[in-house]
């Protein structure tokens, strides 16, 4: 007798032909056909037709609902056109699905049930089971189909990012209970950034194994780090994360927040694209990668300021084409903001700065 194969065993989509799409051109350093944009948080809250689909669910219950995310993933690129689509999740989703008790809680963000201080609080911390994504790679392969030729990227957060929701129970403006823990008992701490990893590593797989074209790892918190701390105790798990992914054949992008004096160890840690911040221009930035990392050819996402969507068209025209620009003096560029979409944030200005950047020339 023969069963019908659960969604798990659904072969892996084959891989789109995207050898063309700009998004992915750029970010393996060639000359795409125009200045490819995406922006992070595309999905979300400053469009009015996700917050009516939104109505209803939780957060992290949407995000377990393939038709659902398939569905926020899409309405971004219909309405402005970018040249790239973000999966609709979350980095907690991963912790929720291998059972930790955590919620994310509107306009404050995720919220821990049992914050992780010890040790034995690291080791009863369950590592995700690639199963326990499979509504996530149901969307992914959902969303491949209708896609076309409009690149799917994926996500994870960062060991560390991660760390400090857990550790701190919540969002933190000063990590102080995750510094703590890391500088007080780093054996703790490397354990902990090590099952953090296994999980970030089962997750993003599972999207690639669903057809994604390309990840991201947001390490939104790491700009909080010394350079030197950031290479001791969280360059060696992000490495194994990006790392586990070399062999993968998809583009991997690392970005935090305020990060400018790690830009170079993202890179090392396995980044095939540098996202940079709104803090540090372009030009600098590839500067510094290839100084500090003593090899060429960087790649860079970035880096506009998501307040200067709220300052008129003209001056959002004006500093798009002087990143643009700055952009010049890397490999490839991938424009996008320095960080996510303000949920006030006009969309019809997003609308207008896709069509200003596809006018623009891209390449060195
Ligand atoms: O970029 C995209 O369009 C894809 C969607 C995406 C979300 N979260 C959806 C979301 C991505 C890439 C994330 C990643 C994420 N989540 C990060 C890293 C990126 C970054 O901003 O630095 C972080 C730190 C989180 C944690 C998190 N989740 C926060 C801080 C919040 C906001 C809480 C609030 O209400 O202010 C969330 C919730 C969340 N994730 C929303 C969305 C659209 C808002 C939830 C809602 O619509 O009610």
């Amino acid at each position: 007798m023969t069963h019908p194969a659960p969604a798990s065993s659904v072969e892996p989509a084959a891989r789109r032909d995207l050898a063309d799409a700009p998004f992915l051109v750029a970010a393996r350093g060639g000359l795409p056909s125009r200045v490819p944009v995406w922006f992070m948080r595309q999905a979300g809250r400053s469009l009015p037709e996700y917050r009516e689909l939104r109505a209803g669910t939780r957060m992290l219950q949407a995000c377990f609902e393939p038709d659902l995310v398939r569905e926020i993933t899409l309405q971004p690129v219909r309405r402005h056109g970018v040249d790239a689509a973000i999966l609709f999740s979350d980095i907690v989703v991963p912790l929720r699905a291998a059972g930790i008790g955590l919620d994310i809680v509107p306009g404050t963000g995720p919220v821990v049930d049992h914050p992780v201080r010890t040790l034995a609080d690291v080791e009863a911390l369950p590592v995700l089971d690639a199963e326990q994504v499979d509504p996530v790679a149901d969307a992914v392969r959902l969303l491949v189909a209708d896609l076309g030729d409009t690149p799917l990227i994926g996500f994870t957060g960062a060991p560390f990012t991660l760390a400090s929701y857990l550790v701190e129970g919540g969002p933190s403006r000063n990590h102080e209970r995750t510094k703590a823990l890391m500088y007080a008992d780093p054996g703790t701490w490397h354990t902990l950034l090590d099952r953090l990893a296994d999980t970030a590593l089962t997750f993003l797989r599972a999207q690639v194994a669903a057809g994604v074209d390309a990840v991201q790892v947001f390490d939104s918190w790491a700009g909080a780090l010394s350079t030197r701390d950031y290479r001791e105790f969280v360059l060696p798990h992000s490495a194994k994360v990006l790392g586990g992914l070399a062999d993968a054949g998809v583009p991997r992008i690392h970005f935090g927040v305020g990060t400018g004096a790690l830009l170079g160890s993202m890179r090392e840690a396995g980044a095939d694209v540098v996202g940079v911040d709104w803090r540090t221009p372009l030009d600098e930035a590839v500067r510094r990668v290839e100084a500090e990392t003593d090899r060429g050819d960087v790649v860079v996402q970035g880096n506009l300021d998501p307040a200067t969507l709220f300052a008129g068209d003209d001056v959002v025209r004006r500093e798009a084409t002087r990143i643009v620009d700055e952009g010049r003096a890397a490999a490839g560029h991938v424009f996008n903001l320095g960080h996510g979409v303000l949920p006030d944030t006009d969309p019809d200005v997003l609308t207008r700065l896709v069509a200003h950047l596809h006018t623009l020339t891209p390449g060195r």
